[in-house]
């Protein structure tokens, strides 16, 4: 018996084929909007978006530049939700049009902080993409301009997710107790 086989694998939440079928309807509304777009600047946020970026980048028309950036969030009495950039984008932004792309917003100060500060760049426009939604557990406003799936307030991993950098590499989302 291996070590893997004795670790079973997270409940599915979303199945790969209900992943796959979002992120295709999410490629067609993006089009839609950006019909008129001459190029899109794809900005993913480490680690946790990759796959999902991937994916749906794969499925746009238009011409598209990819970046990355990284953050960290220090959660503490005196501070809640201070999020720190780690990484920041190397493209230029002014002028462009921008789209967000990220894996979960849970309670919102990571892409609040984000669009913040992405906006100072005066981009052309400037969207939000999520996969995943956790309503619930919202603690400042964020407004999503495309989201994959709203889900109840559970601790999710897989496609891109981690728990303590633990299955990212599972193809779908699945449910873990924390
Ligand atoms: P927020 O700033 O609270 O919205 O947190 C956003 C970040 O927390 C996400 O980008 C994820 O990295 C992480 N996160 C929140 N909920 C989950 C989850 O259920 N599974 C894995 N990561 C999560
Ligand atoms: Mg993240």
């Amino acid at each position: 018996m291996t070590a893997a086989s004795e670790s079973p694998r997270p409940p599915v939440l979303l199945s790969e084929e209900q992943i796959r079928r979002r992120v295709s309807e999410l490629a067609v509304e993006i089009a839609e909007r950006h019909a008129d777009t001459d190029g899109l600047v794809c900005l993913g946020i480490l680690k946790g978006s990759v796959f999902f970026l991937v994916d749906l980048v794969r499925e746009l028309p238009m011409p598209v530049a990819i970046d990355f950036l990284q953050t960290s969030s220090y959660g503490s009495d005196s501070s809640p939700g201070e999020v720190v950039l780690k990484k920041d984008v190397e493209l230029p932004l002014v002028g462009r049009d921008v789209l967000v792309i990220e894996d979960i917003v849970d309670t919102g100060h990571t892409l609040a902080t984000l669009l913040g500060l992405l906006r100072l760049r005066r981009p052309r426009s400037l969207e939000l993409c999520a996969l995943l939604n956790k309503p619930d557990r919202r603690e400042v406003e964020v407004p999503i301009d495309y989201l994959g799936f709203s889900i109840p307030d559970r601790f999710v991993v897989g496609y891109g997710l981690d728990h303590a950098e633990r299955w990212r590499n599972l193809p779908y989302v699945g449910v873990v107790d924390v």
